[in-house]
């Protein structure tokens, strides 16, 4: 937020700048951490800027019914757009945009993605809405997700020591110093039938790897017991660095 602020004060010392928009994610994808919301709301309003927030991570996920941090910080109608994928929590493909009228009417006539590209086909459009009310109204999706994260993360924690993040979306990151130690712990991984996103520049600097563990609602206890088991043996064989903290 301290840089946010600085590089503001920077763009508004520009008279040829006249819009500025802000963006973050709600939930950061590579780390898990959450945006400080509120402060990211001050600092752009004292300075005249719009706000993006991409819920990509958080929607679903976070707040009492999964409507993202604006639920989460109780900030309803604060940010000026909200974006987010139905590609993650939802399990489908595609995307939405939320904002004022006239912001999405300047999207409709400006955006290339929007108005150059074929149209979701109607049998997605379909799925994205069953899946999207199943979630709404089946409350035992989130409270499930919730359970196995805080039992993934406890277990993690207990047995390895491994710093964790602030526990607010489902994102579990663990950073090893190189990538040849994220490929082996990827091996052993594979070997306990276990398949889990691995991280590498360009997504996050160059030298470091990263694990990126995210547990869903259709997980059970009994998965994590054996991801346990088996970070314990990468642990003991490779190391992990630390967890980026909040
Ligand atoms: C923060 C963030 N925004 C957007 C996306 C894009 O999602 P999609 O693959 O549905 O286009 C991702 C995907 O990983 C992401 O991490």
């Amino acid at each position: 937020m301290t840089d946010l602020e600085a590089v503001l004060k920077l763009v508004r010392a520009d008279p040829k700048i006249k819009g500025v928009l802000v963006v973050t994610d709600g939930i950061f994808s590579m780390t898990g951490a959450l945006v400080p919301l509120p402060d990211f709301v001050r600092i752009a309003k004292k300075y005249g800027a719009k706000t993006l927030v991409d819920e990509a991570h958080s929607v679903g996920v976070v707040g009492e019914a999964g409507r993202g941090v604006e639920e989460y910080f109780n900030m309803p109608g604060q940010i000026d757009i909200l974006v987010g994928t139905f590609s993650k929590a939802f399990g489908f493909v595609g995307g939405y945009v939320v904002a004022r009228k006239s912001i999405i009417d300047y999207l409709q006539f400006t955006a290339a993605a929007w108005i150059f590209s074929t149209s979701l086909p109607s049998c997605i459009l379909a799925g994205i809405n069953e899946a999207v009310h199943t979630h709404i109204q089946d409350k035992t999706i989130i409270a499930k997700l919730r359970r196995n994260r805080d039992y993934l993360w406890e277990n993690i924690k207990r047995q390895l020591l491994v710093p964790i993040p602030i526990r607010v979306g489902a994102i579990m990151p663990l950073l090893f110093s190189s990538n040849e130690s994220l490929l082996k712990a990827v091996e052993t991984l594979a070997r306990h039938k276990i398949k889990c996103g691995a991280v590498t520049f360009p997504a996050i600097k160059r030298g470091v790897g990263l694990l990126r563990i995210i547990p869903t609602a259709s997980h059970s206890f009994e998965d994590f017991d054996r991801l346990s088991e088996a970070l314990a043996e990468i642990e003991g064989r490779y190391g992990f660095t630390k967890a980026p903290s909040q």
